[in-house]
């Protein structure tokens, strides 16, 4: 048996990747576009690991999803692939169209065409995981009660509106084809491989570099802040034991202000890497125009999932936080390369005609 996990090459699916073969023997084919925000460096530790199999590919590639499903008798899909980036959907939401709707519908129908010619027991076990975000749920005022799954969709940014366009038709290919599917919800991530556009990696990064830290608006906008590799037991819990058709929220519980996420990397990276002149890196501070349509506060209720299933994240935010700032003082070459130009460089060259060169 043989999952196959899309975006395996971005922040959390290579979390996921290397979690999954670190608890699992079962393999993984890993297929990625290899946008700018994916990277191969994520996986150097699985470099050479029979159990993985890399392939740089759409996932709106019908043909492609296709063979691959037949040619490793996927029992598995996992869909992290996706634009990400709140920012960046605003500037050009064409992308997050192509990818997060088109793309996963072709890929529900290509899963599905390839589900329904399997034999009835294998069919039954068959999952397609679709991984998604709280930003659905739109935004919440300051004592409303945190997102469940019942809460209705509202997304604001083109980002969320693509993200919750393509829950609806997962949970449509649910309802209408049969297609055992699970949906996760979940709220921000922090942790290794994080790409420096976000804003704990962003932060971390400018501050080393004695560049201002950009604080969009008042800066009180709050975020639920969960540790990468806590979403990604979730992740494996829920395919293990969720409900076909269901949906699970996973959240940090750690609701935390901009202001102070910013502050707390700053103290953290002012005890292990003070600056040469013993200022406090909060000094860098500047508050910068906001965000269009910013959502002020997102919340995750993940209740169901501890009830239902008995996850419950491992770290706090602190020390998640400061696994995450010590990984990045570790891994400067890991920023440099991402950050200067030289890892998108490689990517052209090697995947020039489309296939990795030997
Ligand atoms: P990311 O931007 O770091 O990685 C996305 C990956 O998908 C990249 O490797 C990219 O190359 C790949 N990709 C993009 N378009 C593709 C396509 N058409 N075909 C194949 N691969 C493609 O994103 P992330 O932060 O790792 O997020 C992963 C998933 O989790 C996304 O679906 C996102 O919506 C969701 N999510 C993210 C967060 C968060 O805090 N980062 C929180 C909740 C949910
Ligand atoms: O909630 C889950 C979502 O979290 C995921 O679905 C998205 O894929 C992921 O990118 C993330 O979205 P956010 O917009 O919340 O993350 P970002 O790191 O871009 O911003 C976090 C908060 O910090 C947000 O309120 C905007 C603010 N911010 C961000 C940047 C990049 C700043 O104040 N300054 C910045 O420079």
């Amino acid at each position: 048996m043989t999952i196959l996990v899309t975006g395996g090459a971005g922040f959390i699916g290579s979390n996921f990747v290397l979690d999954w073969l670190a608890h699992h023997n079962e393999p993984v084919v890993n297929l990625d576009k290899l946008t700018y925000a994916g990277n191969l460096n994520n996986l150097a530790a699985v470099h050479g690991d029979p159990r993985h199999h890399f392939v740089r590919g759409d996932i709106g590639d019908t043909n492609l999803v296709t063979r691959l499903l037949h040619e490793y008798q996927v029992r598995a899909v996992l869909n992290f692939a996706a634009e990400s980036h709140v920012d960046r959907s605003i500037a050009g939401p064409a992308a997050f169209i192509d990818t997060n709707v088109v793309g996963t519908f072709q890929l529900l129908e290509a899963v599905r065409s390839y589900w329904s010619g399997l034999a009835i027991e294998v069919q039954a076990g068959f999952r397609f995981l679709h991984v998604s975000t709280d930003e659905v749920y739109g935004s919440l005022t300051p004592d409303a009660p945190a997102f469940d799954e019942q809460h209705c969709y509202a997304p604001n940014s083109p980002y969320s509106a693509s993200k919750a366009a393509s829950d609806h038709l997962v949970h449509a290919w649910h309802h209408t084809y049969g297609l055992p599917v699970l949906t996760t919800n979940c709220s921000n991530n922090y942790g290794p491989f994080h790409f420096p556009e976000k804003l704990i990696p962003l932060v971390i990064h400018n501050a080393l570099a004695g560049k201002p830290l950009p604080i969009y608006g008042d800066g009180r906008q709050v975020r639920d802040w969960l540790y990468v590799l806590d979403h990604c037991s979730a992740i494996r819990r829920v395919l293990e034991a969720g409900t076909p058709g269901e949906t699970y929220n996973i959240g940090g519980c750690n609701e935390m202000a901009n202001i102070d996420v910013v502050h707390t990397v700053c103290a953290i990276l002012d005890e292990l890497r003070p600056r040469p002149d013993g200022v406090t890196y909060a000094a860098q501070v500047s508050f910068v125009k906001d965000r269009p349509g910013h959502d002020r506060r997102y919340a995750i209720d993940a209740g169901k999932l501890e009830r239902e299933l008995g996850w419950r994240p491992q770290e706090t935010f602190q020390t998640g936080i400061c696994k995450t700032v010590e990984w990045f003082l570790t891994h400067q070459d890991w920023v440099e390369d991402v950050t200067s130009g030289a890892y998108r460089d490689w990517v052209e060259k090697q995947y020039a005609d489309g296939h990795p060169r030997p």
